[in-house]
């Protein structure tokens, strides 16, 4: 997604080798307009999929699926990484590692809002090592559900999570491939494979 590559290109800032900072338009301030041409995007490459509900966690992944869950006129669910005291009904619950954060997070979501037979498409904001989308197909699995897709603003393509994710036969639609970064620059799949 051209539009996407050109705010990481202007806006990113690579920090050593292996992590990018986006908080201007996604980790932490989010540009709404960017927001909306991403959920168009996930829900014109994911539009055949009979997708019936959006999951993904919190907190970075809330936005873009909230946009996508909207163009697809389904509900989005965010899992969540604290039991709030007042979840005390029944729920779904993993273990998600992030080497990234090098904590692990008890990952959650109430059964009542994740049936059995739905058609789900898993949206984040970062594909690293696939520690996150694995939870969740976790957590779909667990449900008696369906994973059709997930759908990645940012993957990684350096770190193994694309192609773990892949191998088990997950569509996976990452909607910028960063090949790596080199001299602090943003190098995407495309760029390095012209080259
Ligand atoms: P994985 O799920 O693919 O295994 O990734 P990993 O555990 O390594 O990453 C966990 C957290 O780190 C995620 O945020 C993810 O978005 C973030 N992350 C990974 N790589 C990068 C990066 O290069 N840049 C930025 N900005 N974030 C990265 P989280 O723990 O879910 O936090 P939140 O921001 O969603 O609250």
């Amino acid at each position: 997604m051209e539009l996407l590559k050109q705010r990481i290109r202007e806006e990113g800032h690579v920090l050593g080798d292996k992590v990018l900072k986006v908080d201007s338009f996604l980790n932490h301030q989010i540009d709404p307009v960017l927001m909306m041409e991403i959920g168009d995007e996930f829900a014109r490459r994911f539009a055949e999929a009979g997708v019936t509900k959006i999951l993904t966690i919190e907190s970075s992944g809330i936005a873009a699926a909230l946009t996508t869950a909207l163009k697809l006129n389904v509900k989005m669910v965010f899992a969540r990484k604290k039991k709030s005291a007042l979840m005390n009904e029944e729920a779904y619950v993993t273990k998600v590692h992030s080497f990234t954060k090098n904590e692990t997070n008890e990952v959650t979501v109430l059964k009542k809002f994740l049936g059995a037979g739905e058609k789900v498409l898993i949206i984040d904001d970062f594909l690293a090592n696939g520690e996150a989308a694995a939870g969740l197909a976790y957590l779909v699995e667990q449900a008696g559900s369906e994973v059709v897709g997930i759908g990645i603003v940012i993957e990684k393509a350096f770190q193994d999570g694309g192609r773990r994710l892949r191998e088990k036969g997950f569509k996976v639609e990452s909607l910028a491939r960063i090949a790596a970064f080199s001299d602090g620059k943003v190098q995407f799949v495309e760029e390095s494979v012209k080259a």
